[in-house]
């Protein structure tokens, strides 16, 4: 081992390179370790390195304070390199290192990365793209997740991964496959369409009905004449299907959805009989990916997980705070940050490292939205592969780089952190509904080419973000009990249970914000017999009887009322115009003179019921009146900030810990921020007493709770 340690070049004063091994810490250990309060960890893959290189990669890990190590993703050909011939030996090796180190292993199964071999006797097994051709191996994610050859070897591969360590004290979890994220096109993806269709509509009359296939002909006198919506481009790149039937295209993706549902059940079934109850199960999603339905998704699974990366340029707490809030939101508590980036990543065009700092505030940003893991990919830059110059920890001389001090400093906080942040979460009063199916529909018909459905759910967190008000990010079909706010963007799919639950939410006190392009589909993605918001103009006290792309922005007057005099702004993108069809409609903002059609007609409408509310805010207002009309709705639903503070610096709340409440205070920004506290409170991280304001450094952290001189005394600052 020290002559490949000499070949490898690591000094004596290379951190951990001779710290003792840590053997004291029991297996057994590790699964308690399992309910520390955050994880630190990385994605590790043993297989790239000679073995004997392992024990100071383990150290070094040890030494930065992680607690967690992800292995197994992706490395199918080395633990069945031919269909006969197993090798499991080496990761059982690797998984008791990590436990000797005092670090657990989530596991992750391989079969994103199905092996030349399976390809070679199974070519069906690859997807055909959008484009009918069969992708070739080579790649990653390359299967269609519809093949029973591949459903049969992932079944097999992850039977004998979890006999093998679904029993060891050293793993805590498990991640099934990567970032599912392929559609695939083959015939019999297109068989399988069809039969889902046959199930999930009984009859052809039912199906031809629900899609309007009296238009254009399309008629289908059989299932099997029943296409997949396969078109690309004409450079080939993606598919553009808006020239599907809307019906079929929505059912398309419904398909995917429970395809992918199919092949991750298969894994779990596999898994779930071979390890304990304390173990779970997840997968690590992409933030906003829509290639399937991610409450369905993750509605079979223990907890959710997502990849954080920003890419290119510095990190904007506004758009990824939203993510977070996104990925919590799938299963309504913590999740964990399985990825994120060390540094840079390197598939963007200007792959930009993170200033020094903005890592170690990006991690606590997490930890305040919910997270309760985060693990940086990966640990060290492999010889080969496609991804040699992304960020890592460790670099290819086998030598930390220089985020690995931030990354211990990080280490040695949360280790401190343990006592405040144990079974804490985020909790929120106000709630934005994100629904796939309206954000598909949007997507294949944005009617105007820069309306995009995750931006307009963007402009209504960020003024609210900006104000440090907790939002959870929940589906549209999710239970609203508790929430003084729910805003709905864009929900353009209405179906009677959506609009039932909403209508219950106004009527027991609720204040419900309604967007432009609401409520104008049924669950087939075919109009509504009803001008917007169709079941729910009642309780809006108005209807939307022309939509507008805009062209060009229209004015939009605000004064008096509400608001104060003079105030005006302008509506870009999409207008609608509102008809009041109830005198107790209140009208917040009307449209200046623009078209002709939309001039003094009301743009922002609300409606009292009792308690409750409902606004209708019928246009994409420009970011400063948004922010003044957010700030209203805010306002008048009694929501509280979890902190004033300075524009760049983020204050989060998590509660339910073992000293209650506890604030993640992280300055975003490259210069010093000064943030007033309205109660003497304790900074966990400085380990000092903080009165009346606190100075954060660029890229500053604290971790707040208040305190009382009995916690002084006993902490003996006084
Ligand atoms: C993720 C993926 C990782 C790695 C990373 C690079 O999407 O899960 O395996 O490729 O991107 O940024």
């Amino acid at each position: 081992m020290l002559g490949r340690r000499a070949r490898e070049g690591i000094r004596r004063d290379e951190p951990g390179a001779f710290l003792p091994a840590s053997g004291a810490v029991a297996m057994t250990a590790i699964r308690g370790d399992g309910r520390r309060a955050i994880h630190l960890g990385t994605a590790w893959y043993p297989e790239h390195w000679p073995e004997d290189r392992w024990p100071i990669d383990v150290r070094l890990m040890a030494e930065a304070g992680m607690t967690v190590v992800r292995v197994g993703e992706f490395a199918w050909s080395s633990l069945q390199p031919e269909p006969e011939r197993w090798d499991l030996d080496w990761l059982e090796r690797a998984i008791a290192l990590l436990a000797e180190n005092g670090i657990a292993t989530v596991v992750g199964t391989p079969t994103a990365a199905p092996p030349a071999w399976l390809v070679a006797a199974q070519p069906d097994v690859l997807a055909v793209d959008a484009s009918g051709h069969r992708v070739q191996f080579g790649n990653r994610c390359h299967y269609c997740v519809n093949s029973p050859e591949f459903h049969a070897a992932s079944t097999r591969l992850v039977q004998a991964m979890g006999r093998r360590f679904g029993a060891n004290a050293g793993v805590i979890g498990w991640q099934l496959d990567n970032e599912y994220n392929r559609t695939c096109y083959c015939d019999r993806c297109r068989a399988g369409f069809q039969a889902y269709l046959a199930d999930a509509y009984g009859s052809l009359d039912a199906l031809n009905d629900a899609w309007s296939t009296r238009y254009w002909s399309q008629t289908y006198g059989s299932w099997d004449q029943i296409p997949i919506p396969r078109e690309a481009r004409a450079d080939g790149s993606q598919p553009l299907p808006a020239f599907h039937n809307p019906g079929l295209l929505l059912d398309f993706r419904r398909f995917v959805t429970a395809s992918y549902r199919r092949f991750q059940r298969l894994q779990l079934d596999a898994l779930r009989p071979l390890v304990p109850a304390t173990a779970w199960v997840t997968h690590n999603f992409m933030d906003w990916y829509d290639g399937y339905d991610h409450y369905e998704m993750t509605a079979d699974l223990d907890i959710a997980a997502w990849d954080w990366y920003v890419g290119m340029g510095r990190h904007d707490h506004l758009t990824s705070g939203a993510a977070h809030d996104l990925i919590r939101g799938l299963k309504r508590r913590n999740f964990w940050l399985m990825e994120t980036q060390p540094g840079s990543v390197n598939w963007r065009p200007i792959n930009t490292v993170t200033d020094r700092g903005e890592a170690r505030a990006m991690a606590w940003h997490a930890i305040g939205h919910g997270a309760d893991a985060v693990l940086y990919w990966q640990w060290r830059s492999a010889p080969g592969g496609q991804e040699q110059y992304h960020g890592t920890i460790v670099d290819p001389s086998g030598r930390p780089r220089p985020i690995f001090e931030e990354i211990r400093r990080l280490g040695a906080e949360l280790a401190s952190a343990a006592g405040i942040l144990a079974g804490s979460e985020p909790r929120a009063n106000a709630a934005i509904l994100n629904s796939y199916d309206s954000r598909w529909s949007i997507g294949w018909q944005p009617h105007h080419r820069d309306f995009d459905y995750v931006g307009l759910l963007r402009q209504y967190y960020r003024p609210l973000a900006a104000r440090n008000v907790s939002v959870d990010v929940i589906s549209a079909d999710a239970p609203l009990d508790g929430y003084d706010l729910v805003i709905a963007p864009a929900l353009i799919v209405m179906t009677e249970r959506r609009a039932a639950a909403l209508r219950r939410y106004v009527e027991s006190g609720g204040h419900l914000v309604l967007t432009v392009r609401s409520a104008m589909k049924d669950d087939h993605n075919a109009l509504l017999p009803a001008r917007q918001p169709g079941p729910l103009a009642t309780i809006a006290g108005v209807e939307v009887d022309e939509f507008f792309p805009l062209l060009d922005p229209v004015p939009v007057l605000a004064d008096g009322g509400v608001f104060p005099p003079g105030t005006s702004g302008f509506a870009r993108l999409w207008a609608e115009r509102l008809q009041v069809i109830d005198p107790a409609t209140e009208i917040m903002a009307c449209y200046g003179p623009s078209n002709g059609w939309l001039d003094g007609h009301p743009a922002v409408t609300l409606r009292r019921w009792g308690d409750g509310r409902v606004y209708f805010v019928g246009a994409c207002l420009d970011e400063a009146l948004q922010d003044l009309v957010l700030a209203r709705v805010a306002a008048e639903a009694g929501l509280r900030p979890v902190l004033e503070t300075p524009p760049g610096v983020e204050a989060a709340r998590r509660s339910g810990g073992p000293e209650g409440e506890a604030i993640v205070l992280i300055n975003h920004d490259r210069e010093r921020a000064l943030v007033r506290l309205p109660v003497p409170s304790w900074d966990h991280l400085a380990g000092r007493a903080v009165d009346g304001s606190i100075e954060l450094a660029p890229y500053g952290v604290a971790l707040l709770t208040p305190r009382d001189r009995s916690a002084d005394r006993d902490r003996g600052t006084r």
